[in-house]
C-alpha cells in the first residue's frame, strides 16, 4: 500500500509496517534502524531504561539511520491497594520453586516498590529532549495537557488501546493515532480502563470497531504475521500494522538466543496469558515457570512488584539459556516466525502484500 497513505507520507515512512516497540532487549537500535531504512518505521521499546540509557539508545539509532523511527514508554500505574501480603507469600513460593540457594537469597533481598511519577518524568523529559519523530505509550492514558505538551515536542504521539472504550479516550486526550491492540497480541496488554474476561477482544473484531469509533488514524496489533494478515488489517481499516513477534526472531533483535529458539522450535506449546511473570497480562509461549505460577492460583502482586519478585529468575535463566524461565512473550501468531534478517523481513512482507492484493483485485 506504498503511497497511498497520506498519513504515513507525512510521517516519511513507506510501508505500513511498524516493527512493534520490544522493550527489555528485543528491540535494539540495530533492529529500529534496519526497520526503518528499509521503509518501515522501527520503535524502540525504553520502558524498563534509565533516562540516561534512554538517551544513548535514541542517539544510537540516529547515528545508524536517518530515517523516521518511534519509542515507546510505559505509562507509570497507581499503586493498587496494599500488596505486602502479597509480596511476602510471592517471595515465599518462589524461594522454594528456585531451588538454588544464591537466587533464593537475591528474591530474599527484593524489596520491591512501584516507580515514582518523577522517574518517569526524568525519562520523558530526555524524549523530548530528543525531539523524536514519534512517540508511542501503553498502558495508560495521560491528561490531554500532557499529551499536548509532548506535541509540541515536534513528536507524532500514538495511545494503546485493547477495546473501543480505550481508543475513543485516547482520542479525547488529544493523541495523533492508536494502536488497536487485539488478544492474540505477544507481551503486555496496554488496557487502562478495567475490562473482565469476555472483553478481551481479538484484532479481527477489534480493528473494525475501533475504526468506526475514531477519527484518528488506527494500527493494528495482534497476530499478524505475513503479508495476508497486513492486506486484512488494512481492508479492515487500518493505516498500518505494529508487528512484534515477527520481529523478534530476525537477526538484529536482541531477544536471548534461547528464546530465538523457543519460537522457532516449540511450535506445538500455544501461548498463554498470563500474570505470573510481571504482575501484568501479557501473553507468551508456555513454559515451566507460566505453569507452575498459574496452577498455584496464587494472589500475584501487582504490575511491577512481581516483575522485580521474578527477575532474579529470569536473570538466572539467561545466564544458563534455559527457556523454560524466561519470559517468552509472543502472540498466538509464533509459529509462523521466519528468522532472517529485519530488512529482508520487510522486503518479504512488502513482496507478500503486493501478491495478496493482486488476488483481490
Ligand atoms: C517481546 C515483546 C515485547 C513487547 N514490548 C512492548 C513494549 O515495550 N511496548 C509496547 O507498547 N508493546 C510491546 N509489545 C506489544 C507489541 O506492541 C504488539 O502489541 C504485539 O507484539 C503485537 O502482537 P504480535 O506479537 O502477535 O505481532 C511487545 C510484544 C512482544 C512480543
Amino acid at each position: 500500500m506504498a503511497g497511498d497513505n497520506a498519513w504515513l507520507e507525512a510521517l516519511g515512512v513507506r510501508h505500513p509496517i511498524f516493527a512493534a516497540p520490544m522493550a527489555g532487549g528485543p528491540s535494539t537500535p540495530e533492529l529500529v534502524a534496519a526497520v526503518s531504512d528499509a521503509g518501515g518505521l522501527g520503535f524502540l521499546g525504553v520502558g524498563y531504561l534509565s533516562p540516561e540509557d534512554t538517551r544513548a539508545t535514541i542517539r544510537r539509532v540516529r547515528a545508524l539511520t536517518d530515517a523516521p523511527f518511534g519509542v515507546n514508554v510505559f505509562i507509570p500505574e497507581e499503586p493498587k491497594g496494599d500488596a505486602r501480603h502479597a509480596v511476602i507469600a510471592m517471595k515465599t513460593w518462589l524461594r522454594e520453586w528456585v531451588d538454588d540457594p544464591a537466587v533464593a537469597a537475591e528474591i530474599d533481598a527484593i524489596d520491591p516498590r512501584f516507580p515514582t511519577f518523577a522517574e518517569f518524568e526524568a525519562q520523558m523529559n530526555v524524549i523530548l529532549e530528543e525531539r523524536v519523530p514519534v512517540l508511542s505509550f501503553t498502558f495508560g492514558c495521560p491528561e490531554a495537557d500532557t499529551i499536548g505538551r509532548w506535541k509540541e515536542s515536534g513528536a507524532c504521539v500514538i495511545g494503546t488501546a485493547t477495546t473501543p472504550e480505550e481508543a475513543v479516550a485516547l482520542e479525547r486526550a488529544g493523541c495523533d493515532a492508536v494502536v488497536a491492540q487485539g488478544y492474540e497480541a505477544g507481551g503486555h496488554r496496554g488496557s487502562f480502563l478495567p475490562i473482565d474476561e469476555t472483553r478481551r477482544i481479538g484484532t479481527m473484531a477489534l480493528v473494525p470497531q475501533v475504526v468506526d469509533r475514531v477519527r484518528i488514524p488506527v494500527i493494528a496489533a495482534g497476530g499478524i504475521m505475513d503479508g495476508r494478515g497486513i492486506v486484512a488489517c488494512l481492508a479492515l481499516g487500518a493505516v498500518a500494522v505494529q508487528m512484534g513477534t515477527s520481529f523478534l526472531v530476525t537477526d538484529e533483535s536482541g531477544a536471548h538466543p534461547a528464546y530465538k529458539r523457543a519460537v522457532m522450535e516449540w511450535r506445538d506449546r500455544g501461548t498463554a496469558l498470563t500474570r505470573s511473570f510481571s504482575g501484568r497480562h501479557a501473553r507468551g509461549i508456555r513454559n515451566a515457570f507460566i505453569e507452575a505460577v498459574d496452577r498455584e492460583e496464587m494472589d500475584i502482586p501487582p504490575y511491577p512488584l512481581q516483575n522485580t519478585l521474578t527477575q532474579p529468575i529470569r536473570r538466572r535463566a539467561a545466564a544458563e539459556g534455559d527457556a523454560e524461565r524466561m519470559s517468552l512473550w509472543a502472540g498466538q501468531g509464533y509459529p509462523m516466525a521466519k528468522s532472517m534478517p529485519a530488512a529482508e523481513r520487510v522486503r518479504e512482507l512488502v513482496q507478500q502484500m503486493e501478491r495478496v492484493k493482486s488476488l483481490l483485485r
